[in-house]
């Protein structure tokens, strides 16, 4: 793919689904190499759109609204930046030549249902997960959670960020765990995965790049989850080399299915030299956030020259970590207090998205830092996101 001149007849041309933060930071990479960018999503001014030539305000879940915005754009490459995509429209944009999604079509069809990638990775591939069973129906559910165990996670088929998602104490919490499965999933469809609960030591996203050269691995980053969203994050997790090992022929395995190119966040629990898959992202991932800092190249970096056919390198450059901002108000057009105290913490930055509307839980921005060790790289993040004072 020869690199032209945006906004001319030589341009590359990406179109991302998704402008979240993610997005805009791949964006930022992409214009870097004169990349002309389209940044689609639901709603207008998402993060990606301040930075792209062009937006657009679509429903992607609308596989005409899609369809009909790549025939218009023709972009070269389609980066899906979210899930909840009308992947079937996906499908047949590749197969029709239009476009090249990245990783695949068949990498967003497959990852955006629980069930699919689940199936894939345990039953085609054979790598260890979490014993699991799908229900269509409380009945269904009650007779999975018996078998399975108590505690154990139900979690809506398609559904993303602990959306609907509940941990189940004992058989009492069966019939809540259902309805909120119910209520927040992202279709229509009852359908959800009960996971009996791994008790592990700590969980990890193995950032894999594809690209044309071969795949290769990031160092592992530790990560903590509240409520199934991230607010920490750090790199390298310390491992020892067999789970490191065993972690990396996961991911290989499972990201070598999906095949393409670009950056995938392999999500694993890890217990002694033990370990377990548990989901992927065929595209950045929020945790990978502290590779800003910590990386050469970003996931976001990683992720634009692997899409482009370019060399990546996924060396580690200094321990980092993240700590995300969250927005604390209902409010829209927040503005930001004590950001100069939040970077007078030695080798920090700070993202501030730009999200034009605060909620409470929403991540508003991230704090992020280098230090000699993951330890004192947490303690700076830590301090600059709590300087920060949204309202
Ligand atoms: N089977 C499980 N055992 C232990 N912890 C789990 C299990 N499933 C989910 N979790 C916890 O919940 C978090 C979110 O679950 P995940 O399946 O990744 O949902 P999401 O797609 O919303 O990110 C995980 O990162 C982990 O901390
Ligand atoms: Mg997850």
């Amino acid at each position: 793919m020869k690199l032209g001149t945006p906004l001319s007849p030589t341009a590359i041309k990406v179109m991302l689904l998704g402008s979240g933060e993610l997005g805009k930071e791949v964006v930022i990479e992409l214009q870097r190499l004169g990349v002309e960018t389209i940044a689609v999503d639901r709603y207008a001014d998402a993060p990606a759109q301040q930075v792209a030539h062009r937006a657009h305000v679509i429903d992607m879940t609308d596989a005409k609204a899609l369809r009909a915005l790549v025939e218009r754009e023709k972009p070269h490459l389609v980066v899906p930046e979210i899930e909840a995509i009308a992947t079937d429209a996906l499908l047949r944009i590749e197969e029709d030549g239009l476009a090249t999604v990245i990783p695949t079509a068949r990498a967003a069809h497959i990852t955006m249902n629980r069930e699919r990638i689940r199936r894939l990775a345990a039953e085609e591939l054979g790598l260890p997960t979490s014993p699991y069973a799908f229900c269509s129906s409380l009945d269904e559910l009650q007779a999975a959670t018996a078998k399975i165990g108590f505690p154990c996670f139900v979690k809506p088929v398609m559904s993303s960020s602990g959306k609907g998602q509940s941990r189940l104490k004992s058989a009492d919490d069966v019939a809540k765990g259902w309805d909120k499965a119910l209520t927040a999933g992202r279709v229509k469809e009852a359908r959800v995965i009960v996971e009996g609960e791994i008790r592990f030591d700590f969980e990890i996203t193995q950032l894999t790049v594809r690209a044309v050269a071969g795949t290769q691995f990031c160092e592992p980053i530790g990560h903590v989850q509240v409520d199934g969203d991230y607010v920490e994050s750090w790199q390298p997790q310390a491992m020892t080399p067999a789970a490191l090992e065993k972690a990396r022929d996961i991911a290989g395995s499972i990201t070598a299915a999906l095949g393409g190119h670009g950056i995938f966040g392999v999500e694993l629990f890890v217990k002694g030299g033990e370990v377990w898959f548990s989901e992927v992202s065929p595209r950045p991932h929020d945790t990978g956030l502290v590779t800003l800092v910590s990386q050469y190249q970003s996931e976001f970096a990683l992720h634009a020259r692997a899409i482009l056919g370019l060399p990546v390198s996924a060396a580690l450059a200094s321990p980092g970590a993240s700590a995300v901002i969250y927005g604390g108000v209902d409010a829209k057009g927040i503005a930001f207090d004590g950001v100069a105290d939040a970077l007078d913490v030695p080798d920090s930055e700070l993202r501030l998205f730009g999200k034009p509307e605060s909620y409470v839980k929403r991540r508003m921005g991230v704090a992020l830092a280098r230090g000699r060790s993951t330890d004192e790289a947490r303690a700076r993040a830590k301090l600059a996101a709590g300087k920060v004072r949204p309202g």
